[in-house]
């Protein structure tokens, strides 16, 4: 929620970069025209996958373990290239990879995008400020990432986006030391400072007891409310969707099956989707009960297709 971001006082303190600029005038963030990926010889894991997402939207990615969700959200950092020949992502007008070719300019483009993950990405050894400054690496000079020095300024602003997150006391402990829920915050506030619009969260709370989840979540929310930070977000649970986001694209063995608000996900909308499969999309629901309700008033509108 908001006041995640204002906890402390520093409320509208947080430096994020071309974040401040937003609303984004890219009408699109992310453009995927017609992408499949095949790992040597088996099945695609994706299928000519079509979809765009507005800027500023919050969109669920869901399916099945093994339904291709990992492989885009790779493919929409370029940390996997497509087929060879099989179309193009583009993210805020500009082309990410083409044909398989990843464009030259990808180090630059990712800049802009921010990518958390289920197992966290902190170094642990280091403190959490270290790898919150990580976050400025790419805009840094080479000496300034390899020496590990940052500017005052740079400091400033980590310290400022780990206290707008409520993890100001923790900013010179090893990240080691975090609790998972902590370290996924930490992991946010990284992407703060380095100003990312586009944000892609490969299941970021899969291993997050309930309460973490709903601080997590709640971050992402507040991320996306504040700074206009597009968010595509995969998801095991069928709850969380529903819950943060106001679309869902649904993947079943690598192919796009639904792109619609997620008010449809109902069970039996689900069980026609999935099979026997939705049992894993809505069991183990965290906190279903104590969902607290959303307030969406005033957020873009969802795009389904
Ligand atoms: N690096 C890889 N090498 C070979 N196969 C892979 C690789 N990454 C993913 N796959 C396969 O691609 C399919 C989709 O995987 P993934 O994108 O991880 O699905 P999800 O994230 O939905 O669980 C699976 O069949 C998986 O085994
Ligand atoms: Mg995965």
């Amino acid at each position: 929620m908001a006041e995640a971001l204002s906890r402390g006082g520093h409320e509208g303190s947080v430096a994020c970069g071309d974040m401040s600029l937003s609303p984004i005038g890219e009408a699109f963030a992310v453009r995927v025209q017609g992408i499949t990926k095949t790992f040597g010889g088996q099945r695609p894991a994706l299928r000519d996958i079509r979809l765009d997402v507005r800027a500023g939207e919050r969109v669920a990615l869901l399916g099945a373990s093994g339904s291709g969700k990992s492989t885009l959200l790779r493919c929409l950092c370029a940390l996997e290239s497509a087929d060879a020949g099989s179309g193009r992502i583009e993210l805020f007008g500009r082309t990410l990879q083409e044909g398989g070719r990843v464009a030259s300019d990808v180090r630059s483009l990712r800049r802009g995008v921010g990518i958390i993950f289920q197992q966290f990405n902190l170094v642990g050894r280091l403190p959490v400020m270290s790898n919150v400054l990580t976050g400025l690496a790419a805009e840094a000079p080479l000496w300034r990432s390899l020496t590990g020095r940052f500017a005052l300024e740079d400091r400033a602003r980590a310290l400022d986006a780990l206290e707008s997150i409520g993890l100001g006391p923790q900013a010179f402990q090893r990240a080691s030391t975090l609790s998972g829920g902590q370290q996924q915050r930490a992991a946010i506030a990284r992407v703060l400072v380095q100003g990312a619009r586009l944000l892609l969260a490969d299941e970021p709370v899969a291993s997050l007891d309930p309460e973490s989840t709903r601080r997590v979540m709640d971050l992402l929310e507040s991320l996306n409310q504040r700074f206009g930070m597009t968010l595509v977000i995969s998801l095991h649970h069928v709850g969380l969707a529903r819950r943060y986001c106001d679309r869902v694209i649904a993947l079943r063995d690598g192919g796009l099956v639904f792109d619609g608000p997620t008010s449809a996900l109902t069970p039996a909308f689900l069980q026609g989707l999935y099979g026997t499969a939705a049992e894993e999309l809505i069991a183990d629901e965290p906190d279903a009960a104590e969902a607290p309700s959303r307030a969406l008033a005033g957020l873009p509108q969802p795009q389904a297709a």
